[in-house]
């Protein structure tokens, strides 16, 4: 097997920076000179060092916004798989959403490969409630072609995605109910030949091993399968080796958290390692940050920053940065606010507590417009003191 130039360990890419060990992998992946692979290394390269462009980032914003609803949404939803004797589960949609759906990066490099790779048929498992399916079925519809069949076994979430999707009008999905262990074998049959398919459910050794044989014979001459948490456990990542060693897998992209399988006889068998994705991005964002930081506020300030959890931006924006929201001992808290309601009590909370700032990434701007009261709380009780394309700071001691 050949092994592409570059690693993503963290000590190589501790040595260089996370953009160089990404760019290595990405002239590597360009150099197989296959438009299949070409397609895979713009779906990257995009997120990584160029501006989405306007269609791609309007669906985008469409589909964060049906995520910021689902997110805040505290609808009880049974997510018991249909086994024999299971027992009946209930979450809320919030919940389920926050925990399961792919985040917006991931989403938008399923939907560059769709618009790149232009399949005629995909496959996904593990529909959910619809999020990554409307990032590749936003691509079809701007591709103007492409069938997908999303399979979910909990009924009550395939029938919250199906709801979904009609609220965005992405008419080229079908969502079927049931184990995947019943209908894979009947999707596979009615699509005929697979291009593309997403695996993200069964997140086991060796159910993703038997999933991969099952699509295998169905998959067209040149296809694209992408696997979701390959590095999620012990089994998955032993399920992950074994893909990129089999013979009839012939380029991988590993990112980390997704992989990539490039298939397709004639091609030449290499690997490609690339850091995560959200580091890589996080990094380029960071420093603009940083500088707005330093530019605007006093040394070892007080901040808050909407973080969604990221402790890597805390680090690298201040060192008293704490997350908002948090726990009671200034850990992320794990989700959004409810609501502005919600928002605006922890953020007086922690005002009172001695928080000087609240530091928005550009990731975090559609807090505006979803918490609409919170934000006029902030026009009202805090001084904007920054607000550029990457960042906007409002200064919240001294200003109600
Ligand atoms: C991680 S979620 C999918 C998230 C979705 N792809 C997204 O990013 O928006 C995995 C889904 O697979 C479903 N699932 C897991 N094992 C399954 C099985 N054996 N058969 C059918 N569905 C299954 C779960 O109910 C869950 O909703």
């Amino acid at each position: 097997m050949t092994t592409g130039q570059a690693s993503g360990t963290a000590t190589t890419a501790s040595r260089r920076s996370l953009r160089e060990v990404a760019f290595d992998s990405l002239k590597g992946l360009f150099a197989v000179g296959d438009v299949t692979c070409d397609c895979a290394a713009r779906a990257v390269h995009g997120l990584l060092f160029s501006e989405p462009v306007p269609a791609e980032y309007a669906w985008a914003g469409t589909i964060e916004r049906l995520r910021a609803d689902l997110e805040s949404s505290s609808e009880a939803v049974s997510i018991a798989l249909p086994y024999a004797g299971a027992k009946e589960r209930f979450s809320t949609v919030g919940e389920i959403c926050r925990r399961r759906s792919k985040g917006r990066i991931w989403g938008l490099l399923l939907h560059r490969l769709v618009r790149g790779f232009a399949p005629s048929t995909a496959l996904e498992l593990g529909t959910c409630l619809g999020v990554s399916t409307s990032y590749q079925a936003a691509a079809m519809k701007l591709n103007g072609r492409g069938r997908l069949i999303s399979l979910e076994g909990a009924a009550a979430l395939a029938d919250q995605a199906r709801k979904n999707l009609r609220k965005l009008c992405l008419d080229c999905v079908e969502v079927r109910t049931g184990l995947f262990q019943h209908t894979l074998e009947p999707a596979l049959r009615d699509l005929g030949s697979i291009d593309f398919a997403f695996i993200d459910g069964h997140h086991d050794e060796e159910a993703t091993l038997a999933y991969f044989e099952m699509v295998v014979p169905f998959l067209a001459h040149r296809a694209i399968l992408v696997f979701d948490d390959i590095a999620w456990s012990d089994g998955m990542r032993r399920a992950w080796a074994r893909l990129r060693a089999d013979p009839r897998v012939r380029v991988t992209l590993d990112l980390s958290i997704i992989g990539i399988c490039i298939l397709g006889r004639d091609l030449p068998k290499q690997d490609f390692d690339f850091p995560s994705l959200s580091r890589v991005q996080a990094a380029q964002v960071v420093p603009h940050i940083r500088r707005a930081v330093r530019g605007r506020l006093p040394v070892d300030a007080p901040v808050l920053v909407v973080s969604r959890g990221d402790d890597e931006l805390l680090e690298l924006v201040s060192r008293r940065a704490q997350h908002f929201p948090q726990t009671n001992d200034g850990a992320y808290a794990g989700h959004h606010p409810g609501d502005s309601r919600d928002a605006i009590d922890h953020l007086e909370r922690l005002r009172e507590g001695g928080a000087e700032y609240l530091v928005f990434p550009s990731t975090a701007f559609w807090w505006f417009e979803f918490y609409s009261d919170f934000r006029r709380h902030l026009e009202l009780h805090s001084l904007s003191v920054h607000q550029d394309e990457d960042c906007a700071i409002f200064q919240l001691s001294g200003a109600r």
